[in-house]
């Protein structure tokens, strides 16, 4: 199967098992809008809760706040979104639709990729355990023709995307002789600028042309609300300020699921130091961040750091967390030294002092700032997408299973009587009482046990525990392990500490 085979299976198991619907399905949908169903919404809060309480239990020194989407339109003069916030759109004049610039030359990029690992594949096939990689990709006559064609493209992309030329862009899609899939032409417009904030109206500055946006990013609250934060929390620097809520952002492409969403989630942080400390806090939020991902126990082989080659201009430093999707490396997570451009500029334009007295340098300063963002919809993507397995059983049956951090399941545990009779199901909601304080439990009683375990499987529990005649007697039950399989019987009052055990989010965090 290849990956975009399985990538299109993962998003109908999605729907399938009620975790993300297109949004306003019964209208035919709406592009890069999704909504998370009752087995999504317990997967996200989960992810949401370890992101929090890592951040604000685990740091004495960061908090939280929880700042609004609408904002004083200025807001967004001062943040350079006003003017800066624009993806390079691009028309195919036959099929009327828009692509961005970009995308469509990194994906011929990744067209020749694609070829380059199939000449490997290729060679690994036809010479066995002899293949040396290495000495394929430097020898290989169509790996050498492809690879040259790779690095003069990306060359000029770069050039391109450095010197932020319209222009360019569009010589190299025409160069290259990308055509829209739609259509199958290169009848192309000219690249455009594009600004990404979705704007109503509403704006209660008393100003007619002034627009409300609706936050393409919640780093701003974060800034805004700088001063009461240390203000009234007395907090001394360095800290941080955590908030997790929505961004919007009129994304014109709907590209790989919720990956790119025009609505979506961000639990971003703003850490404030004293100027001259933030590469040493730019390190130090690297590894924390990083440590965060690999503690869930995905493999560590699955993130790496990629640090930017063009920085913003308010940034002195720029790396991205990048997670192994089902598409290849794709930025998760992004961490940004951006000095003091946000609370310098927000000083400047609302004429308030954003100041910090340093009382060990004597000093007051505009403090610099070191940032970790991450969308919550694109973590989601990365448990779900690294969860989904289809297994072989032994008899010639598979299962498909979602091997989901168990702290993070959407159900800890499915209680299930063995028959609708003689008394079980009284007894199953006698245990469920007892479990549905500390855990998310799910009842069920129908079809047959075999298939009930499949159900759970396909929703990720970590646990089902299966009520039978016996326990009428011995008071106890079976324990299946969903990633074992493996079915032991314990007692009823031995329950809560055997689920505790592997789904505590306590635990996950102790080892932080
Ligand atoms: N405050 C910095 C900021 O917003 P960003 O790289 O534009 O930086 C941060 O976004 C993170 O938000 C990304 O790493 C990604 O996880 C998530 N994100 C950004 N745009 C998104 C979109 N359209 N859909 C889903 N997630 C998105």
């Amino acid at each position: 199967m290849t990956q975009d085979e399985l990538f299109k299976i993962l998003v109908a198991h999605c729907k399938e098992y009620g975790f993300i619907f297109p949004s306003s399905e019964i209208y035919d949908g709406l592009a890069a809008v999704y909504d998370y169903g009752q087995m999504g919404v317990e997967l996200k809060n989960n992810i949401k809760r370890y992101w929090w309480e890592a951040m604000t239990r685990l740091n004495e020194n960061v908090v939280g706040i929880d700042s609004c989407v609408f904002m004083h339109p200025k807001t967004w003069v001062a943040s350079g979104h006003v003017s800066a916030f624009n993806d390079p759109l691009i028309d195919n004049k036959d099929s009327k639709k828009r692509y961005r610039a970009d995308n469509l030359i990194e994906d011929f990029l990744g067209k020749i990729e694609e070829k380059i690992a199939k000449e490997v594949a290729k060679g690994r096939k036809k010479f066995g355990d002899a293949f040396d990689e290495a000495q394929f990709l430097a020898t290989n006559p169509n790996v050498l023709r492809e690879k040259a064609k790779y690095d003069e493209v990306h060359s000029r992309y770069l050039a391109a995307e450095n010197a932020n030329d319209l222009k360019a862009y569009r010589d190299i899609i025409i160069d290259c002789g990308i055509v829209c899939p739609i259509s199958g032409t290169a009848n192309w417009t000219e690249v455009r600028q594009f600004n990404l904030m979705f704007s109503t109206q509403g704006s209660t500055t008393g100003n007619a042309d002034d627009v409300l946006y609706l936050r393409p990013e919640t780093a701003q609250g974060i800034f805004v609300e700088y001063l009461n934060v240390q203000k009234t929390g007395r907090m001394k620097i360095p800290f941080g300020i955590a908030q997790i809520g929505k961004a919007f952002r009129n994304e014109i492409v709907a590209r790989q699921f919720i990956f790119r969403m025009k609505e979506f989630e961000q639990m971003e942080m703003e850490f404030f130091c004293r100027p001259g400390t933030e590469m040493e806090w730019f390190a130090s939020w690297k590894e924390n961040r990083m440590k965060w991902h690999v503690n869930l126990g995905m493999g560590a082989e699955n993130y790496r750091f990629h640090d930017h080659e063009k920085l913003a201009h308010y940034a002195n430093a720029a790396t991205d967390i990048e997670f192994n999707f089902p598409f290849g490396f794709k930025e998760l997570e992004g961490i940004h030294s951006r000095t003091d451009f946000d609370l310098g500029n927000h000083q400047k334009l609302s004429g308030k002092k954003i100041q910090y007295f340093d009382p060990e340098t004597g000093e007051s300063y505009v403090p610099y700032c070191v940032e970790t963002s991450i969308g919550v919809d694109r973590m989601f993507l990365a448990v779900l997408s690294h969860s989904y397995k289809v297994e072989e059983l032994p008899g010639g049956d598979s299962r498909v299973v979602l091997g989901i951090p168990a702290p993070l399941a959407p159900v800890k545990v499915a209680i299930l009587p063995l028959v609708k009779k003689d008394g079980l199901p009284e007894k199953a909601r006698e245990v469920l009482d007892v479990l549905k304080y500390d855990f998310k439990c799910q009842y069920d009683e129908k079809d047959s046990i075999g298939k009930r375990y499949r159900r759970q499987d396909a929703i990720g529990t970590p646990f089902c525990v299966t009520i039978d005649n016996d326990t009428m007697t011995d008071g106890c039950v079976t324990v299946r392990d969903r990633d074992t399989m493996e079915q032991t019987r314990v007692a009823i009052s031995e329950l809560r500490a055997i689920i505790d055990s592997k789904v505590n989010m306590s635990n996950l965090l102790r080892n932080l």
